[in-house]
């Protein structure tokens, strides 16, 4: 943790003021992206506005075709001897089992070997090295950086340091902050797409919880821009509501949305639910305390509304906002969602090496 870093005297690379940075960091989004991009194609996975329909839809089809040639034992030795010569580095400031385990399976997967720091106590931050040093040192190592961090930003700036490095490293952003999941809304996306009649498109999805400091919703929200027809309601008490960074860019593409507190009124005319838990770790004075959760909680009852072809979705972890009744439910799909989320990263790193031809091109019967 960050806080760790009080321990040398000289040191709080989070304030160090890096006048460059800064001003970068300030740029609106559109100026921003083409620095994380290279011919045509992504070399850092920082934001979901990155991605368009065709890359989308590039990923859920590489990551149908992997899951399909790992089935044979010839299948899963090719996909392991595709990044065999490649190394990443998985950099965890924040709790994490999913993110962690399945960015962890899918580098071995493709033969990618990882090293992982996890708790920086064990590193040379506390000596009082900057950031800035410590990412440079890491793309010594590795060809892929996979980082959560607890602050907004840092996992660009980590990309950012990296632009003027020697080394090409991309950068995944795993969770920065209470800002963007971008590769949980990958997952989500191919979730909806995989269990949705026809697909996302046309589609009414109901995003249910804290929504104001929830990351995942804020990432999966701005991938609607790739869905034609898509609907969004959000569902969340008054002090959570979705933040008006994300209500304008829906604006601004003519996403339809609508915001309530009533869940029960959405359920009967939802294609997808998308439960978040509160996100209290961001609390600043105990406000979670003060609000009652419970109307945004789905068990059997609620469920006995919601229509026959939905699917009902969380990020997880969860806590009592979906009952472990509803679980045997077969419109509860979030432990395939989870499960999809492996396939997906699995994907995202093969297309960042550029071995997506050599993917496809392979077939599982040898
Ligand atoms: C989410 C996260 O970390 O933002 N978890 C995850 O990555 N699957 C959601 C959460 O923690 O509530």
């Amino acid at each position: 943790m960050l806080e760790t870093c009080a321990q040398h005297p000289k040191m709080n690379p989070a304030a160090a003021p890096n006048p460059e940075w800064e001003s970068f960091y300030r740029k609106d989004i559109t100026e921003k992206l083409p620095t994380f991009s290279r011919d045509g194609r992504l070399c850092d996975c920082l934001f979901a506005q990155q991605f368009d329909r065709d890359l989308l839809d590039r990923l859920c089809r590489l990551a149908d075709h992997m899951r399909d040639i790992t089935k044979t034992r010839h299948g899963d030795d090719f996909l392991r001897g595709l990044l065999a010569n490649k190394r990443a580095m998985l950099f965890f400031s924040q709790p994490s089992t999913r993110t962690f385990l399945s960015f962890m399976s899918a580098c071995q997967i493709l033969g990618i070997r990882v090293l992982e720091i996890r708790d920086l106590k064990t590193s040379s931050q506390v000596k009082g090295e900057s950031i800035e040093d410590t990412i440079r040192t890491f793309a010594a190592y590795v060809d892929l950086i996979i980082m959560r961090h607890h602050t907004p930003g840092f996992v660009e700036k980590a990309s950012w340091v990296l632009q003027t490095g020697h080394r090409p490293v991309s950068v995944i952003n795993a969770g920065s902050g209470a800002d963007q999941h971008p590769t949980q809304a990958l997952l989500d996306i191919y979730t909806l797409n995989r269990y949705l009649p026809g697909g996302l498109d046309g589609k009414h999805l109901v995003m249910v919880g804290d929504l104001k400091r929830g990351r995942t919703v804020r990432s999966l929200s701005y991938l609607m821009k790739n869905y034609q027809g898509v609907r969004l309601t959000f569902v969340a008490p008054e002090a959570f509501r979705m933040e008006p960074d994300i209500l304008a860019f829906l604006n601004r593409h003519q996403i339809p949305h609508r915001e309530t507190d009533d869940l029960a009124s959405t359920l009967k005319e939802a294609d997808a639910v998308y439960m978040t838990r509160i996100q209290d770790e961001h609390d600043a004075g105990g406000e979670s305390q003060r609000v009652d959760y419970s109307p945004f909680h789905i068990g059997t009852a609620q469920m006995a509304k919601l229509p026959k072809h939905a699917v009902l979705m969380h990020p997880l972890p969860r806590r009592e906002e979906i009952h472990p009744d509803v679980d045997k439910d077969p419109r509860a799909v979030y432990w395939r969602q989870e499960r999809n989320g492996m396939w997906i990263r699995t994907a995202l790193i093969a297309y960042l090496f550029r071995m997506e031809k050599a993917v496809l091109g392979h077939h599982s019967e040898g």
